[in-house]
């Protein structure tokens, strides 16, 4: 075949894993280390942009002609869904792949590198959800479309991280020299892991985890980060909670990383927030925070709370985010 019959890849892939220093066109986004705060400012500017619906930088179908794979092998509400919505918003179209353990030739026995390399040729993008830690990683060298990673084990879930800096500050206006509290699953939490990093690219910030002594960061990464700049204080007692922290993140206990369930139901809810709890712990001018989903963590009486800010802005923010990072990565801006 000669070099003008040869078909050409719409965008040019570089290797896998590299730092997006303000240009995110065709890369993998694995993970929240390879940001940096430019790349985080130009992606907010993006996401604002969404969110105001102001399209007039943009193409009105920017992901026109665009197909975008969504593979998920663990289940899925907000990031699935946000991410279909996301793609549509923006004119292109998806494929969709829930549980492909049972519905694909996953089934038979196909290796996860030939499935990868299967939907490679049929999308221009893979959103891929996976329980294994480095799945994505794994993903983005085989393909040479990029990998977005919606969640690789207990390891990171860079989305999330990005959607919650985002609203982080969207409501302190700055991401450095923040106090905020992480709590629950800290040890499991992909989206904390996520959040952390992001945490720690800017100076200034300090951050409380409040969990039960056997679901506490590994030591490893809780070095990493405090070798990074962020402190970090390990709490287990909401009566440590100090009184000017400026978000509260809640997760739940990650019930599907337990080998034991009676493991589980011991550490399961240690904290529930109750208006009673924020009362007695919070303070005025804090927001709270949840990935979702929750499972008792939060009491449904909270939600009427104006701080409670997980439903509509926090999740919300889920779609806007996911709207800018696709139009970035596929190469469809023209502001930034
Ligand atoms: C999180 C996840 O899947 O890690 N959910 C999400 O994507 N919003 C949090 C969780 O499942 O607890």
């Amino acid at each position: 075949m000669s070099e003008r019959e040869k078909p050409k890849l719409r965008h040019e892939k570089k290797s896998p894993l590299e730092y997006i220093k303000g240009d995110f066109t065709s890369k993998d986004i694995v993970s929240l280390r390879q940001f940096d705060p430019k790349s985080l400012q130009q992606l907010f500017e993006v996401t604002s942009i969404m969110r105001d619906s102001e399209m007039q930088t943009f193409p009105m179908t920017p992901l026109g002609g665009h197909v975008v794979t969504l593979l998920f092998y663990e289940p899925s509400s907000r990031t699935f869904n946000s991410f279909d919505s996301a793609v549509k918003h923006l004119g292109g179209e998806t494929i969709t792949e829930k549980d492909p353990s049972h519905f694909s030739s996953v089934s038979k026995g196909e290796t996860f590198e030939d499935t990868i390399r299967t939907f490679e040729a049929y999308g221009d993008l893979i959103v891929l959800r996976h329980p294994e830690v480095g799945s994505a990683e794994l993903a983005a060298k085989v393909s040479q479309k990029p990998i977005i990673n919606a969640g690789d084990g207990i390891g990171e879930h860079p989305t999330q991280a990005l959607l919650d800096l985002f609203t982080i500050w969207e409501h302190t206006g700055r991401l450095e020299n923040i106090r905020g509290l992480m709590a629950g699953d800290i040890l499991n939490g992909r989206t904390v892991h996520s959040l952390l990093e992001g945490l720690a690219m800017f100076p200034g910030n300090v951050v409380y985890l409040l969990s039960h002594e056997s679901l506490r960061l590994d030591r490893s990464t809780l070095q990493e980060l405090q070798d990074k700049g962020l402190a970090v204080i390990e709490i287990d007692s909401p009566e440590d909670i100090p009184k000017d922290v400026g978000f509260w993140y809640w997760t739940r206990t990650q019930k599907e990383r337990f080998k034991d369930n009676e493991e589980y139901e011991k550490v399961k809810n240690n904290y529930i927030i109750t208006p009673k709890f924020m009362k007695k712990y919070g303070n005025p001018n804090m927001v709270l925070m949840h990935p979702l989903p929750r499972v008792g963590e939060i009491d449904p009486k909270v939600d009427d709370d104006p701080r409670a800010i997980y439903f509509n802005k926090q999740a919300q923010n889920g779609l806007y985010v996911r709207m800018a990072l696709l139009a970035l990565v596929l190469g469809r801006t023209r502001t930034v």
